[in-house]
């Protein structure tokens, strides 16, 4: 009989920066399920890879003076080099570069067009350039960009678009006809959400850069990022090419594993495109939460924090990293990263629970026996509990396992841990070795403790790859002894010869370790990527004529009064004199940080000729300046000694 498949995902990640703990963690998680999953007989397919077009790249390639191919080829390396570190077992790796999948993606976009799913258009929006999205005026937080919050440029260009806006109702019946296609739950609320403000065509090529797919029908243009992304699920698969057995054979895949912040583009415009290409969907897409640093950002620059997954891994094995990755956030929740809190699991978890049950116990049977448990022996009321719980163990790993509740796993494998230390307490195999007549009964309980951990090592094996292979060797098992389907509680395989190895997780000084690690931060660390950050902003942001910024009328005005608007809580009502004679109103979003009577009387910088808006029924005049002065810092631009009305340039 064939074997059942399991097609599993990661993101493809963008190869401009250097991997961090955040994409190593959706990769451990997506590693454990295809472990999991081939370890249960599945035949697996786990796809990982880099998404390396757009113009970030090639605007990174041209400041590192090399091509953008050699800057990929590179920084996909470097991808490539840290799953191998972390034990990665991906089947596949997919480069948006390679000829396969720019063939496959010509050939979707083609296909797409002859169906007339893809029409050519003129786009009018606003931009922006860091994060290759155009937004509607509505979309606009505070009129910047609303996933990054930078400055948007308005933009005209031809392009192509996707008649994404016809999809959705289809899209609404697939999540109401399967309620699994979105987890956790909670996403896909906001997915309706966002569908049910209304769906725009999307534009799918872009004119104004050449690093990506050329559309092969009309090559000045490149297909847009994503959807030059979304489709390497598939043409990792062969779709597209001449062999197309493996998409046959895999597709539709089982579950995508994405950060939240993707989960749009993953239940949206993916279901969408296939929908178009009438191809099936994917069964499941599973929007993970974040690792959330020392400033509860998702980039892992921020200080405080050794977040270098190489770093960690070399001060405390991969597979303690996989372990507290997978343990301590449950999967589908955003949860703070610290070294504390990583160094706490180790100790407690690692090091106490587990490393100290697998040391004592073959300590114990060395001691008591010379390594080989003897066959005579003698059943005692402790056992039934612990059998019980054993008996239990590898249905309650597969229903979690089952719902990517990673955390809970672990959980339900360290209760059995715990329960098998007490055991031990319970037992009390020392008192029982001083005992001639208890031997028997002393055998068993050294075999119920070998048959423990044996078990555990199985069910453990997706997540601690190199540790579960360890405690086999120390309990002297063979291969045979070690399958899934041998995962079941009995009896210890006789003949087996027990020895007292390496301890797994040595224990761990906090005070020192913290004290150690501080020493590892560099301390310009948090300024380097504050000016990278910078650096970054300016780069994204198209250059201007004078003339272009003579057409802003700046003027020095006096605040004369200024109040609280009671029905928004960010607002201050400003009365200003420009110096025309005649008062201005302006409202600007500074409650937060200033005080009305603070304000008063201070000279400030004024957007003399913006048009008029309605702010809460009040007619704002203008805008005030005001600078982005930290994390949720905002401070107004305050002038000295210069008289209402002067103008600013
Ligand atoms: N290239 C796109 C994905 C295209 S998929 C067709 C992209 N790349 S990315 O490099 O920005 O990677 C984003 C993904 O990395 C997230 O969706 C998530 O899987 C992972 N993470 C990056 N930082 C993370 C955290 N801080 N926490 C959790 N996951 C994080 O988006």
């Amino acid at each position: 009989m064939e074997k059942k498949t399991f097609y599993i995902t990661t993101p493809i990640y963008y190869p401009s920066g250097k991997p961090h703990i955040g994409h190593s963690y959706t990769t451990v998680a997506s590693d454990a399920i295809a472990r999991y999953k081939r370890m249960q007989g599945y035949d697996v397919m786990f796809l990982t890879g880099t998404d390396e077009h757009g113009l970030k790249i090639e605007q990174k390639a041209e400041e590192a003076g090399i091509t953008p191919k050699e800057y990929v080829d590179k920084a996909s390396q470097v991808f490539r080099d840290l799953w191998k570190l972390l034990n990665i077992s991906n089947d596949r790796f997919i480069r948006t570069t390679d000829d396969y999948h720019v063939r496959g993606i010509q050939k979707i976009f083609r296909t797409l067009y002859e169906k007339g799913e893809i029409y050519k258009g003129k786009y009018e929006g606003w931009y922006c350039t860091p994060c290759e999205s155009f937004w509607t005026e509505t979309q606009l937080k505070d009129g910047k960009c609303p996933d990054c919050g930078r400055e948007v440029k308005w933009t005209e260009e031809e392009a192509y678009f996707f008649r994404l806006s016809k999809y959705a109702d289809r899209l609404l019946k697939l999540y109401e006809d399967h309620p699994e296609f979105i987890q956790p739950e909670s996403r896909k609320n906001e997915m309706i959400a966002f569908i049910k403000q209304g769906l725009q065509d999307l534009c799918v090529s872009r004119t104004s850069f050449t690093w990506g797919v050329p559309v092969d029908f009309d090559p000045k243009h490149v297909v847009y990022v994503w959807i030059d992304a979304l489709p390497n699920y598939i043409t990792a698969l062969g779709y597209g090419s001449d062999d197309e057995s493996d998409f046959h054979k895999y597709w539709p895949a089982d579950v995508h594993f994405v950060g939240k912040e993707i989960v749009r583009f993953h239940t949206i415009i993916w279901p969408a495109i296939l929908m178009a290409l009438g191809l099936p969907l994917p069964k499941q897409v599973y929007g993970h939460g974040w690792l959330l640093f020392g400033d509860g950002s998702k980039m892992s620059k921020s200080k405080g924090n050794v977040v270098d997954p190489y770093i960690l891994c070399e001060r405390y094995g991969v597979d303690a990293i996989r372990y507290f990755l997978l343990r301590e956030i449950p999967f589908g929740s955003d949860g703070l990263f610290t070294n504390e809190a990583l160094i706490q699991r180790i100790n407690s978890d690692l090091a106490n629970d587990l490393g100290n049950l697998l040391s004592r116990t073959t300590a114990m049977v060395q001691k008591y026996f010379g390594g080989h448990i003897p066959q005579e022996q003698e059943a005692g009321p402790e056992d039934a509990p612990l059998e019980e719980m054993g008996r239990a163990l590898r249905q309650k790993c597969d229903e979690a396992i089952d719902k990517y509740q990673f955390s809970r796993t672990l959980e339900e494998l360290w209760k059995f841990i715990a329960r098998t230390n007490k055991y031990i307490d319970e037992t009390m195999p020392w008192a029982l070795g001083k005992d001639e007549t208890k031997q028997a009964r002393l055998a068993s309980v050294m075999d119920h403790l070998c048959e423990a951990l044996r078990l555990v090592s199985i069910l453990l094996t997706p997540f601690m790859p190199e540790t579960a292979p360890k405690i086999q060797a120390q309990l002297g098992l063979s291969p045979e002894d070690c399958t899934y389907a041998r995962a079941e509680y009995g009896k210890f395989p006789a003949g087996c010869t027990v020895t007292k190895g390496e301890t797994l997780f040595p224990r761990i000084d906090v005070e020192k370790e913290i004290a150690a690690l501080n020493e590892l931060i560099p301390t310009p660390d948090a300024e380097t990527a504050q000016q990278e950050k910078v650096r970054e902003e300016l780069a994204g942001v198209a250059q201007i004529g004078i003339d272009d910024f003579a057409k802003v009328e700046l003027r020095a005005a006096k605040i004369v009064n200024c109040e609280k608007i009671k029905r928004a809580k960010k607002l201050l009502k400003l009365t200003l004199d420009d110096g025309t004679g005649e008062a201005r109103t302006v409202c600007s979003g500074i409650a937060p940080w200033y005080k009305p009577e603070d304000l008063i009387g201070k000279t400030v910088v004024v957007v003399a000729n913006l048009a008029p808006a309605k702010l809460c029924g009040i007619e704002s005049q203008g805008m005030i300046l005001a600078a982005d002065a930290g994390e949720n810092d905002v401070k107004v631009v305050f002038l000295d000694g210069v008289p209402a009305g002067s103008k600013i340039r």
